[in-house]
């Protein structure tokens, strides 16, 4: 027999069966029976927003797949284009196809020079390269007046892919113009990742061989941070886009969601508080200090959906030990793993089921290869833009409504204005 839930109406007695459907309820049965009654669910933490064939999270087993994937098994032996693939189609790509998908997206890795002769570099020397990201993001909604065609599947195809491939030379380009250096453009001989540091690094030598470890290790992260379901920023593009902006203008509002420190900012605040506690002995002190209330929360633990070990957490611990090899230890890692060992025993985060999440551990990576702290969002923002993406085009498919969320009023009732004079 299929599962059901029954509401009453205490008010009138009324009955309603409605169908269990993939873990959840439609509430547009609770409608019928209860019109103008809404759910009060701030932060939609009990709403499912849409349905989705993309990614399978489940928090208390600390499982996560992409397209039906184990993300252990992408991690391992997948690179981030075949990931981006795969969300974007739902299908690992054949040989040919991965062929022509990592062509195409080489070939579009250019930006218009306006983008960055004038946009880019119009910003104040100390820009934050995140804040410049969303609007040059934003900005290329302006240079490809057909991304406007969002139902012309072929414009779409485009879009997309302009976008994944653009991503890194912005995000090169808004570090370059940061650190007063000149630009670089990008080489189309060289891989995805590797592309990228070349865009990053490049100084006077001919070519820039990135450390294949190095870049594998980021190829890595790219892939661990490709996508995620519905967190703050692909709920961003998706209410974005469901007013059928064009791609640009949603990505640019899923990068300004990314941008916040309870998302995408969270492993710069890790290295911040690692900093801050700066030796072995202070790491009990600040335990108790984020217990009391008085040192604020433990960065990079705590997951609104994981309440286990985030298994992304797991793969960037040992991507670490890779790194470190190469680029010798980040010297906060001890106070990090002490941090973990301490929080892990400890009823005050073991009852609240506070594991280490993506961002734990990923930080000191990105800090060890050489990154400022401001980069990470935007080393965030680049693979996830994928995600992103295979969201917005699924969303599109769905023919969605246009979001458009009710509230609980709570204000003042009906009065009579005053004017000026008689207040
Ligand atoms: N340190 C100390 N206490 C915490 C922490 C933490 N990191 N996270 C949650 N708590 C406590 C919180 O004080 C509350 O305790 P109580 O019930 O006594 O009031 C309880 O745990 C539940 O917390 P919550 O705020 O209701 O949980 P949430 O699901 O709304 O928040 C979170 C999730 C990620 C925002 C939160 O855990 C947090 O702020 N973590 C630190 C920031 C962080 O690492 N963010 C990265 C998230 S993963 C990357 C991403 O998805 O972008």
């Amino acid at each position: 027999m299929a599962e059901s839930i029954t509401i009453t109406d205490n008010r009138t007695g009324e009955s309603l069966e409605i169908p269990l459907e993939n873990g959840g309820v439609a509430a547009s049965q609770w409608t019928k029976l209860l019109p103008g009654i809404w759910f009060d669910d701030p932060g939609f933490v009990s709403t499912a927003a849409c349905e989705s064939a993309i990614t399978y999270l489940d928090g208390d087993a600390g499982i996560l797949r992409y397209r039906g994937y184990p993300i252990e098994q992408l991690a391992e032996q997948s690179t981030y284009l075949e990931v981006a693939y795969l969300l974007l189609n739902g299908e690992l790509p054949t040989p040919a196809a991965y062929e022509a998908w990592e062509r195409e997206i080489t070939l579009h890795t250019f930006i218009h020079e306006n983008v960055r002769k004038r946009f880019l570099e119009g910003f104040h020397y100390d820009a934050h390269p995140m804040g410049m990201l969303v609007s040059a993001v934003a900005a290329l909604s302006t240079f490809y007046l057909d991304a406007k065609d969002i139902f012309d599947i072929e414009s779409r195809k485009k879009q997309i892919i302009r976008l994944i491939a653009k991503m890194p030379t912005l995000a090169a380009a808004a570090h370059r113009f940061s650190m007063g250096m000149p630009f670089v453009y990008p080489d189309n001989s060289l891989k995805f990742a590797p592309n990228f540091l070349s865009m990053m690094w490049k100084v006077a030598e001919p070519r820039f061989e990135a450390d294949p470890v190095l870049a594998r290790a980021l190829d890595t992260l790219f892939i661990l941070h490709a996508d995620h379901e519905q967190n703050c920023s692909t709920t961003a593009m998706r209410v974005v886009g469901s007013s059928h902006a064009d791609p640009y203008s949603a990505t640019a509002a899923a990068t300004a969601a990314l941008y916040g420190p309870r998302h995408g900012g969270a492993n710069e605040a890790v290295i911040r508080m690692l900093t801050e506690i700066g030796s072995l002995d202070n790491v009990e002190p600040f335990i108790a200090s984020v217990k009391e209330g008085s040192g604020g929360r433990l960065q990079g633990f705590g997951h609104r959906v994981y309440k286990s070990y985030d298994p992304r957490a797991k793969i960037i611990k040992r991507t670490a030990d890779e790194v470190f090899a190469v680029t010798g230890k980040n010297p906060l890692l001890d106070i990090a793993l002490k941090l973990e060992e301490i929080a892990l025993s400890d009823d005050y985060f073991v009852s609240r089921k506070l594991y280490p999440n993506v961002d734990f551990y990923s930080g000191l990576i990105y800090q060890a290869m050489g990154f400022p702290l401001e980069m990470f969002p935007v080393l965030f923002a680049i693979p996830r833009t994928a995600g992103w993406l295979a969201h917005w085009q699924e969303m599109l498919d769905q023919d969605s409504k246009i979001a458009r969320p009710r509230q609980l009023y709570i204000g003042a009732g009906s009065r009579d204005y005053v004017p000026l004079g008689g207040r």
